[in-house]
C-alpha cells in the first residue's frame, strides 16, 4: 500500500489538474466526480472541462453535511458506479470538504477491491487535514468514523482559490488545524503566527508548509501507531466539547473546538510539569484573541468526561492525550486522570 499521496498546488486555471490528467491519460478509463451542492458552482464546469479532455466524465452530487457519511449513501453511489459501467480503471475525483473526501475515499477503497481516487479539498480544514493521509470512512450507528480503512489517494490537488469563497467560520475552523500544525511541528513559524493579525495572509504565505506538516507525519507513521497521534493535540477535549455542543445546539465548528481543546489540554500539560507556564500563557493569549469559545456550563463536566472515556486513543482504561511540551515538541499517548481533567474543566467552564 502506498503510504502517502503526491501533493499538487493549483491555480485558478487548474493547470495542475490539467497536467495530472494529461499525464495519466492512458491510465483512467473514466472520471467520476463526487461533490456536494455547497461547492462553488463556478468551479465545477471548469473542472469538468479539464476532465473531458481526458475521458468520459460523470458527476455525482450529494447534499452537504455529515449526515451523508453513511452506508446507505455509499451503497447508492456504488450502485450508480455499476450503472455507469465504472471499471477498475475509473478515477474518482472528490471535490469538497472532509465529508466528501472521507466518503469518496471509502467508496474507492472498496469498489472492485480498490480503484484510484484524487482529492481536491475545497475547505482549508480538508486541505490541511482530512484530504491527506488516507483515512477514509463513514459514520455508523451514530458514531463518527466507525467504519473505514486506510487507503491513500493517487494525489491531493490543493487549489487555494477555493478558500476565497469560504464562509469565515469555515475558514477559521480550518485555521485552528493550521495553528495546531505550527504548534506541534513548526516552532520556527510560531513567532510570526503570534504576531500576524490576518489568518488569511498567514495561510496564503505558508499553505504548503502547513500541509506538509501532515504529509511528513503520515509518511513516518501511516497507520497511526505513534507519531501520527501528535495530530490529536487538542482533540481529546476538543472532540468532547464539539460533541457536547452539537448535542446541546450550541454553535461550534470542529476547529473552534480543537482550539479550545488545545487551551484546556495545555493546562493539564502544565499541571504535569510538561509545558511551561510561559508557553501555556502565550498560546492561550493567541488562541483567545483569534477565537471566541462558546459558553458551556460546568454542569457539562460529567458528560464531557463520559465522552473522553470513550475516546479511541485510550489504552488500558486510561484517557490518553497528545501533550505539547513546547512549540515544536509534543508527546503522544500521555495519560491524565479524571481528577486532572475535571480540575481543568472546572477552571474553564462557567
Ligand atoms: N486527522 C488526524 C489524522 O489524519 O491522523
Amino acid at each position: 500500500m502506498a503510504t502517502n499521496s503526491k501533493l499538487y498546488f493549483d491555480d485558478e486555471n487548474f493547470r495542475e489538474l490539467n497536467s495530472f490528467l494529461a499525464k495519466n491519460k492512458e491510465r483512467y478509463s473514466q472520471v467520476v466526480i463526487l461533490t456536494d451542492t455547497n461547492v462553488n458552482e463556478t468551479w465545477i464546469p471548469q473542472i469538468i472541462k479539464a476532465c473531458e479532455a481526458l475521458s468520459e466524465v460523470e458527476i455525482i452530487e450529494l447534499e452537504p453535511g455529515e449526515e451523508q457519511k453513511n452506508i446507505d449513501v455509499v451503497s447508492q453511489i456504488w450502485a450508480t458506479l455499476l450503472d455507469l459501467n465504472a471499471d477498475k480503471n475509473t478515477l474518482i475525483l472528490n471535490i469538497g470538504g472532509g465529508v466528501i473526501t472521507d466518503i469518496g475515499g471509502f467508496i474507492a477503497a472498496c469498489y472492485k477491491r480498490g480503484i484510484a481516487y484524487v482529492n481536491m479539498p475545497t475547505t482549508l480544514l480538508a486541505a490541511v487535514d482530512a484530504a491527506i493521509g488516507g483515512k477514509t470512512g463513514i459514520d455508523f450507528n451514530g458514531i463518527k468514523n466507525q467504519i473505514g480503512s486506510f487507503y491513500h489517494s493517487n494525489g491531493v490537488i490543493i487549489n487555494p482559490s477555493f478558500f476565497d469563497t469560504l464562509p469565515e467560520r469555515e475558514f477559521m475552523s480550518g485555521f485552528a488545524e493550521a495553528i495546531k500544525h505550527v504548534l506541534i511541528a513548526r516552532a520556527d513559524l510560531w513567532p510570526e503566527l503570534k504576531k500576524s493579525s490576518n489568518p488569511k495572509d498567514f495561510v496564503a504565505k505558508y499553505l504548503k508548509d502547513l500541509v506538509e506538516v501532515k504529509t511528513n507525519i503520515v509518511a513516518i507513521d501511516p497507520l497511526e501507531k505513534n507519531e501520527r497521534q501528535y495530530l490529536n493535540y487538542g482533540h481529546t477535549l476538543g472532540h468532547a466539547l464539539e460533541s457536547y455542543c452539537i448535542d446541546h445546539n450550541i454553535e461550534v465548528t470542529h476547529g473552534l473546538a480543537v482550539a479550545w481543546g488545545c487551551v484546556l489540554e495545555n493546562d493539564i500539560a502544565t499541571h504535569k510539569g510538561m509545558l511551561s507556564k510561559e508557553d501555556n500563557l502565550e498560546i492561550r493569549e493567541y488562541l483567545t484573541k483569534v477565537y471566541q469559545f462558546p459558553e458551556v456550563n460546568a454542569s457539562a463536566i460529567p458528560d464531557l468526561l463520559e465522552i473522553c472515556k470513550h475516546d479511541k486513543k485510550n489504552e488500558n482504561g486510561e484517557i490518553r492525550f497528545a501533550f505539547l511540551r513546547s512549540p515544536g515538541s509534543i508527546s503522544s499517548k500521555q495519560p491524565a486522570s479524571i481528577d486532572e481533567i475535571t480540575m481543568v474543566l472546572r477552571d474553564h467552564l462557567a
